[in-house]
């Protein structure tokens, strides 16, 4: 797995009267790009359990799934918006999403309980980097950017305490 970051930093970079200075912009833009590629994973993943689970509990997931697919899809516009707003080019295909996501592939499983694992563990790990992210953010003098991974998280967040409370509560 090649990282956004790492990968070799071939984008144009545009012209713009933003007040944020061009070395700031390349950070930033790369750690957009990072999570956008980690956002169309996650909810390409999580439409991918709205589709296949099975089970008892089937219409239960089965809508679940696609509420938290619908929670997260925003997120991709938002981010790539950002990096456009900075004068990045959006890395946005979903075959850039697969060379660059920091996430685990799916499983081909159809067992609910195993989905909601599965889901949390990755939704853990993209919460995870979205923390991180703010406080890069904060670190590069972008309160801007930092305020639009807050949202994230806080919404992302929430979003893990739905998933996890089915495991819980035995
Ligand atoms: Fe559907």
């Amino acid at each position: 797995m090649e990282t956004i970051a790492e990968a070799k930093n071939d984008t144009k970079l545009y012209e713009t009267r933003i007040d944020i200075k061009e070395s700031n912009r390349k950070k930033l833009i790369a750690l957009l790009n990072q999570h956008l590629a980690d956002t169309f994973d996650l909810y390409s993943q999580t439409k991918q359990a709205h589709w296949n689970v099975k089970g008892i509990h089937f219409i239960q997931l089965h809508e679940f799934f696609d509420l938290l697919a619908a929670s997260i899809e925003p997120f991709s516009d938002m981010i790539a918006e950002r990096v456009t707003a900075l004068g990045g080019v959006a890395h946005g295909t979903t075959r850039m999403a697969a060379k660059h996501s920091s996430l685990k592939e799916m499983p081909n499983i159809s067992d609910g309980k195993v989905y909601l694992e599965a889901l949390a563990d990755r939704y853990a790990v993209y919460a995870r980097s979205t923390r991180e992210a703010i406080e890069k953010s904060g670190k590069i003098d972008d309160p801007t950017t930092e305020d639009l991974f807050t949202e994230i998280s806080r919404i992302v967040d929430k979003d893990l305490y739905f998933i996890e409370s089915h495991l819980q509560g035995k």
